[in-house]
């Protein structure tokens, strides 16, 4: 019979919680540790804190095969880190302290020959400058002989159970025995490539694939603003370029948000400042199209003598069919109205259940019968059965989402007003 490493995963949020179900499912034995009581005690009463596609079957299974939660961290085989790494603000480096609290936990509990596998995001450099010395510190004293490896996550909120199995996972440790160790265990829950690297070769990577995307963003932003301003129409020159075999431009929108694009691009421009234009006046261009959004906002609203209380928000969460309204653009324009217009805005998105902004509405009737200028932020399946109730409203659509003829007055990013 197979006997299976123990697991204790630690930070039971988007990327952790699935994470621990997914080995138990596979067999392992395994612990989630979250210092929010809140969370364990909701797990403990087997309720999922987090709504996500197929989650809830994967929490029975993983239940059935004797997952346990706690705030605490527990002796174990290997231990995964998947605990927030926001930026300084200010510096727009990683802010690496959740990193650190949650390793110096570890320490406390760890048996020797464990290995500590961080899976959040962090920048080029942050295991070596920040983790390293504390393990090493820690095996001086203590000859545990405790080991570190990288491997970054890139599932989306979504698709996560699928993208879970499925994709490639590139695994970065510093001597082959750890890489080894760690390559078994992933290749046990994904049927994807697993991809052996040093640990900066990891870090870079996951930093890397979001830049790039982040970029391209920023180059189809710059596109739509383009069209606005000449006169031309962005999507369907998009399209017709994307029927090139080698062209791939993402589309145009309100901006980004989540916990990926917004924030992990800034990891390698506040490191090194003097080497990252690009990607500084891209991550820019991102952050300027709330903005945007709001011109085109006060625009509409003079021309059709929209009252301030009857604009309304359709969507908050950073991106579609998910409940994550992190750095979301809705978010980002809420707080540029509030200090533009003074009131509190009317918002309505389907996938919340609860209260997350003053103006919002958790009916979508209410939400109808209380504006006239309905702006589309996000490209929820719902609107999609619902265009019709927009045919009366004057329709601001962040994403050419809407149907041409969804309304007779359809506005578009694009439009120069
Ligand atoms: N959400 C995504 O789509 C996504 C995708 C890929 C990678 N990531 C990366 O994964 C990491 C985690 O992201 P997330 O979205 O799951 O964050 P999250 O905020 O949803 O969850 C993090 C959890 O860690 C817990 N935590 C913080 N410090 C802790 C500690 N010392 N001990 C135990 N628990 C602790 C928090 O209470 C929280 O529940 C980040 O680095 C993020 O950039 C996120």
């Amino acid at each position: 019979m197979k006997i299976y490493p123990t697991i204790n995963i630690i930070g039971l949020g988007y990327i952790g919680l699935p994470t621990s179900l997914i080995f138990s499912k596979n067999g392992y034995k395994v612990h989630g540790t979250d210092i929010k009581k809140e969370t364990i005690s909701i797990l403990n009463k087997k309720i999922l804190p987090i709504e996500e596609n197929g989650l809830q079957e994967l929490f029975e299974s993983s239940l059935r095969n004797g997952i346990t939660f706690s705030e605490e961290v527990i002796v174990s085989d290997f231990y995964i880190v998947c605990v927030p790494t926001p930026y300084l603000p200010k510096l727009k480096s990683i802010d690496p302290l959740f990193v650190i609290k949650a390793v110096e936990k570890v320490l406390n509990f760890c048996k020797p020959d464990s290995i500590i596998i961080i899976e959040s995001t962090i920048s080029p450099g942050t295991i070596k400058k920040f983790i390293l010395p504390l393990v090493e510190d820690f095996n001086k004293k203590t000859n545990k002989h405790i080991h570190l490896a990288h491997a970054p996550e890139r599932i989306i909120p979504g698709n996560m159970i699928h993208e879970l199995v499925t994709n490639s996972r590139t695994i970065g440790a510093d001597d082959e025995i750890t890489l080894d160790r760690v390559v078994e265990i992933y290749s046990s829950i994904t049927s994807g490539k697993i991809v052996k690297t040093s640990i900066l070769n990891a870090e870079l990577t996951k930093v890397v694939e979001n830049t790039f995307r982040a970029v391209n963003i920023a180059f189809s932003n710059e596109l739509l603003k383009l069209g606005s301003f000449y006169n031309f129409d962005p999507y369907e020159v998009i399209e017709i370029c994307n029927l090139h075999p080698r062209v791939k431009i993402l589309n145009p929108g309100p901006g980004v948000g989540g916990h990926c694009i917004p924030i992990d691009p800034w990891f390698l421009v506040g490191d090194w400042p003097l080497h990252t234009d690009l990607i500084r006046l891209s991550l820019e261009t991102n952050e300027s199209m709330p903005e945007f959004v709001l011109e085109h906002i006060n625009k509409i609203k003079s021309k059709h003598g929209v009252k301030n209380q009857r604009i309304g928000l359709y969507g908050l969460t950073y991106k579609e069919d998910v409940d994550d309204i992190r750095e979301s653009p809705s978010l980002q324009l809420i707080s540029l109205i509030n200090k533009n217009l003074g009131s509190d805005l009317i918002s309505f998105d389907p996938t919340l259940k609860k209260i997350v902004v003053p103006g919002q509405t958790l009916s979508y009737e209410e939400f109808l019968n209380q504006t006239d200028l309905v702006v589309i932020m996000v490209k929820h399946s719902h609107l999609k059965n619902n265009f019709l109730s927009l045919k009366s409203k004057i329709i601001l659509d962040t994403h050419n989402y809407s149907p041409k003829d969804v309304s007779n007055n359809r506005y578009l990013l694009s439009d120069s007003l």
